[in-house]
């Protein structure tokens, strides 16, 4: 113990969130209007005019607590994925399922099992529990499930994938993701929880989709992760959801906070659900604004990571002096150093002008460089 705290806390090196309009806006006086974000993988449509009613209406409602249960939203999801609603969690983002997954099933003497470059919450939430962490090396910057598998010991007591992943936007085809869970479960039985975090997967080729639900059914260890901030466009209210079996679920649920989900989230999640034009309007316009940025890649010779997801990840060298340059022409992106990274940036795909204006400000940076 030191300074009043445990030691693995003190060891946490926080989050690093993509850098804010207005901080950048007053750091080089520039004007707000003319800043784009392409730096926290969110739906550059904003938000559906669907869920902006549903949410209007439920604020008149604010002054009572909401729906501790979200048994609305938990129906609905419930009758899209075939599973009973008793099933379904509800998060305050996905990335409050991560937190209570580790929660649930980690402390000091466990450890978790995660891949190199996967996204950065799995070790955030693994050492706030004080639990060890089962770093595997990734293969051509993605999961490598075969040796995550052999990664497993003991005391492991959960394994987190991340599918596609963030923030390299690497993809294991459905197959490979089954036999993985096979093998866990025939070797580790309800030991080992796996906790599939999907929070891209509405942006993958129709050929690439799979039913994720029917493994819950089939694995009582799997936990499957989604959210409603990235393809849904509901980043700002904070709402993921996981499915699992009722054991899981119930262990969830015991470190849940009991009104995790506010009510025009949970109001806007509902309509969001149903609004299949604007998913399709949303991956439509990121599968596009990813064909134009990885053909600028190309173009300007640059290394890049396939990506399954709505950020691409590219190699620019001097991320930093790169980064900055950008900055200055009021350009946000993500570098990736904490990640492991130090030559990469990941850049978020914007609308179409607003890819267009980031590559020809990279076109200029690297060009002169
Ligand atoms: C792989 C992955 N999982 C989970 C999350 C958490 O997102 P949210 O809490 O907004 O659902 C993110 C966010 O960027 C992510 O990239």
């Amino acid at each position: 113990m030191a300074a009043g705290a445990p030691d693995h806390i003190l060891a946490i090196a926080p989050y690093q969130p993509g850098k804010p309009i207005e901080e950048l806006a007053r750091e080089f006086k520039l004007d707000p209007a003319n800043i784009i974000k392409l730096a926290s993988n969110e739906n550059p449509l904003g938000m559906p005019d669907s869920a902006k009613s549903a949410m209007m209406k439920a604020v008149t409602t604010l002054g009572r607590y909401p729906d501790p249960n979200g048994f609305e939203l938990k129906a609905a999801l419930a009758a899209r994925y075939g599973v009973p609603a008793a099933w379904v969690t509800l998060g305050n983002g996905s990335n409050d399922l991560l937190e209570l997954a580790s929660l649930a099933l980690l402390g000091p003497g466990l450890s978790a099992v995660y891949a190199q470059h996967a996204f950065a919450v799995y070790r955030l939430a693994t050492q706030a529990r004080g639990a060890r962490h089962i770093v595997v090396p990734a293969r051509e910057y993605g999961h490598d499930l075969n040796a995550m598998l052999a990664a497993i010991d003991q005391d492991t007591r959960l394994v987190f994938i991340a599918n596609p992943n963030n923030p390299t936007g690497t993809f294991l085809p459905a197959a490979d993701v089954v036999a993985f869970l096979q093998q866990v479960h025939e070797r580790w039985g309800d030991k080992v929880t796996v906790l599939l975090d999907e929070a891209y997967n509405e942006y993958l080729d129709p050929e690439l989709r799979f039913d994720s639900a029917r493994w819950v059914e089939q694995f009582s260890n799997l936990i499957v992760s989604r959210t409603f901030s990235k393809a849904y466009g509901l980043a700002g209210l904070r709402v993921g959801f996981a499915l699992a079996q009722p054991r899981l679920t119930d262990l969830l649920n015991r470190v849940r906070q009991p009104f995790n989900v506010n009510s025009p989230a949970q109001a806007a999640a509902i309509a969001a659900l149903d609004d299949a034009d604007f998913l399709q309007r949303s991956y439509a316009l990121n599968r596009d604004g990813k064909q134009a940025l990885c053909a600028a890649f190309q173009k300007l010779n640059l290394q890049f990571v396939p990506s399954y997801g709505n950020f691409v990840l590219v190699r620019v060298g001097d991320a930093a002096g790169v980064n900055l340059a950008l900055l200055k022409r009021g350009i946000i992106v993500r570098p990736v150093g904490a990640d492991g990274l130090p030559e990469w940036l990941r850049v978020s795909i914007g609308l179409p002008q607003e890819n267009a204006r980031f590559i020809e400000a990279l076109t200029a940076i690297v060009g002169a460089a």
